[in-house]
Formats: structure tokens, sequence, C-alpha cells
């Protein structure tokens, strides 16, 4: 089988192909713990050894603390983070450099490159000029978007500890270009999709991207994210297979117990999409 995708072998790929998969992060380094939502640089790995071949190019244009591009380094490929938080971006760059002198000569030709900035201002541009002016076409996006304003709710459960510790984030920032602080769950949506739709320019023909997510529970109603992304982002580039990232060691709450149905959600959707231009 000529292999046009990846450098997997055909056991690797196989494995990958299942629609779901258990992964419970790995304790986080001291110095990304700050940031209030990564996702594991593991799992972010295993995403970019399937869906590039080395030496390409992958972006993350909402980089938090660089998992995206660390993963990258890890697997051979070029990166490229954008981070609206200076302080996130800033550790993003320390992580990448800490990363590359592990990594040695190995890493040595790679690209890893965090930008500061809006994703908002920065993807509209066609194939990007980041380097010094080098044009630069990606050939995958991974990425994970702030689940609406999920972070500022006050009852969500992962945010109790956080809340007593002077060091570590309970949100990402009080920018209002910061999508986590959009109130109108719908203005949110748009503007997400609107992102990333603008990096159609900045990919190569068949490029996938993946996109992070979960749906968010709030005031006792589901607002569908991962399904409305799906659906809106399906009208600017074809929408693949969901693979399912299920948690399986975090502690049951008893929400709603004896009255309601209230789920305990370990689950996040990892959607696929690829842009399919049409050939006339
Ligand atoms: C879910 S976190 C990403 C975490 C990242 N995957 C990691 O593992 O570190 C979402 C990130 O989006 C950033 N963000 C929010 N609005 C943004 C914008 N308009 N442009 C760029 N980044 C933005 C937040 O600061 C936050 O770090």
């Amino acid at each position: 089988m000529k292999n046009k995708l990846n450098n997997l072998t055909n056991k690797e790929w196989l494995k990958f192909q299942k629609s779901w998969f258990i992964h419970n992060p790995p304790p986080r380094k001291k110095g990304v713990l700050v940031h209030p939502a990564k996702f594991p640089e593991t799992m972010a790995q295993e995403f970019i050894e399937f869906f590039t071949k080395e030496g390409e190019t992958v972006l993350d244009p909402m980089a938090g603390t660089g998992s995206t591009l660390v993963a990258a380094l890890r697997a051979g490929r070029n990166s490229y983070g954008i981070e609206l938080n200076p302080k996130y971006a800033k550790i993003a760059g320390q992580i990448v450099e800490e990363e590359r002198k592990v990594l040695g000569k190995r890493v040595e030709g790679l690209t890893s490159k965090v930008i500061n900035g809006d994703a908002a201002n920065a993807l509209d541009l066609g194939p990007f000029d980041l380097a010094q002016g080098k044009l630069v076409t990606f050939d995958y996006v991974l990425t994970s978007p702030p689940y609406w304003d999920m972070l500022k709710t006050k009852g969500a459960e992962t945010q109790k500890k956080r809340r007593d510790s002077a060091e570590l984030d309970v949100h990402y920032s009080d920018n209002p270009n910061d999508l986590g602080n959009v109130d109108d769950y719908e203005t949110f949506l748009e503007k997400l999709v609107g992102i990333y739709g603008r990096l159609k320019s900045s990919l190569r023909d068949k490029a996938y991207l993946t996109i992070i997510v979960k749906n968010v529970k709030k005031g006792g109603k589901i607002y569908p994210l991962a399904w409305d992304i799906a659906r809106e982002l399906g009208k600017t580039y074809t929408l693949k297979d969901e693979k399912l990232w299920l948690q399986d060691n975090q502690p049951l709450a008893p929400f709603g117990m004896g009255s309601a149905w209230v789920s305990n959600t370990f689950h996040h959707y990892c959607l696929q999409f690829r842009l399919e231009i049409e050939k006339k």
C-alpha cells in the first residue's frame, strides 16, 4: 500500500481507526499547570502522526501553553501556534525550547514558532507570512477552543481546587477578544467558526483539521457546541468521522441524584474535517 498521508505502519494505522480511545492525561509539568484546560502532548502526538508525514507543518490557532507544538517536535514536524494571552504564549515558547534541548540534534532543522496574537486577525492573510517573510502553508490543524464561557460557570466542579490557589488560573484572561469571554452563545459560535473557516486559504488541499471540544452544560441546559461546530464548519470543510476521547480516571459526582438526570461528562469529541477543493 502506498501511504500518502503519514509514516505509520498498517498496524499503527488500523489502531488509530477506532472511533474512540481512552487517554488519561499524565501529570502535567509544573510550568503548564497554570493553564486551566490543556490537552495532553502524548495524545496530540498520536493525531499529528496520523494526519501528517514527517517534516510537514502543523498549526494550532489557540495554542495555550503549547501542547501541539511540543507534540509536533516529538513527532518530527514543524509547528506554529497562535495564543492570545501573553502569559501562555510565553510559557509555550519556554516549554518548546526545553523540549528542543531534550530532543537535541534530531529536531535542529524543524521550526516551532509561537505567536502572541488574536487568531481572529491573523488568519485571513492567505498563506501565512509568519517567519521573516516566509510564506507558510499548513498541512494540518490540531486545536481546541475555549468551551464557550464554561470556565466562568460558578458550579464547574473542576474549578474548585484551582480557585483556592493563587497561582492557578480559573479562566484564560479578561481580554474581550478572548472567545472564552463572549457571553452570547450564538455570537461565540459565529466568531469561532469564522476563525476556523478563514484558515482555509492557509491550508493545502486535502489538509485535515482536528477540533477537540465538548458540549457545554449551563443552567440545566445543554449547548451542543461540538455538534454546532460540526454542522456550521461542515459548510466550509468536509466533516469526517469523529473520534471520542474518553477519560476514565475522574471522580464521579452525584449531580442531580434522586431528582434529575445530569451526567458526569468525561468525553470530548475530536472532530475531523478535511479541506476538499472541488475540481471543476
Ligand atoms: C482550550 S485552550 C487551548 C489549550 C491548548 N490546546 C493546550 O493544550 O495548551 C484555548 C486557548 O484559546 C486561547 N484563546 C481564546 N481566544 C483566543 C483568540 N481570539 N486568539 C487566540 N487564542 C485565543 C485561550 O487563551 C486558551 O489558551
